[in-house]
């Protein structure tokens, strides 16, 4: 038995490929069209495209979260149809707040840590530690984050 390296059938022949100069207008026809397709696409990539289902589908899951963690015990939330709480503060137009409990700059990533360990943000913070999961925490934060 051979190597396929030592059988000299396996590597390609000069005379199997097409002349070099021959290939040249192919290329340059393709690289012109990907670029073309490539602009032409702009911001409607299909990447993007599932990025914003995503980011609507998870502001829809922290929506029914918010009903499941019973936030709505506490805090009066928009949209929210059972969060009617008066002990804590509102969370009416939250994506316009600056700040979370008048502390931390109001930044989607710190809002889903603040719902994951209030304390670990704050340690005076007043709201109680509700074993919320990472995942579920940014859910919330996109739903929030939506309130004007
Ligand atoms: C037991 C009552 C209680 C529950 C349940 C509760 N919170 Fe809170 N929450 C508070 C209190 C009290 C504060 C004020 C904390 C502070 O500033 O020290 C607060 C603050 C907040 C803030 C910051 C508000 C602001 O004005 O900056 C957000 C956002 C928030 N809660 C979201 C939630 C979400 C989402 C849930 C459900 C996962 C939840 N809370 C459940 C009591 C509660």
């Amino acid at each position: 038995m051979s190597c396929p390296a030592d059988d000299n059938d396996y590597m390609p022949q000069a005379d199997h490929l097409p002349e070099r100069g021959s290939l040249r207008p192919v290329l340059y026809w393709a690289v012109l069209t990907s670029a073309i397709v490539a602009v032409g696409c702009g911001s409607e990539a299909p990447e993007s495209k599932a990025l914003k289902a995503g980011s609507a589908q998870s502001v829809l899951r922290g929506k029914t979260l918010i009903s499941q963690y019973q936030c709505g015990s506490c805090h009066t939330i928009p949209g929210v149809s059972d969060a009617r709480g008066l002990t804590a503060v509102s969370l009416e137009g939250f994506g316009r707040r600056s700040y979370i409990g008048g502390r931390i700059p109001n930044q989607p990533s710190a809002l889903s840590a603040w719902l994951v360990d209030p304390h670990s943000q704050a340690p005076s913070a007043t709201m109680p530690y509700l074993a919320v999961s990472p995942a579920d925490a940014m859910d919330m934060a996109n739903y929030l984050g939506t309130l004007q």
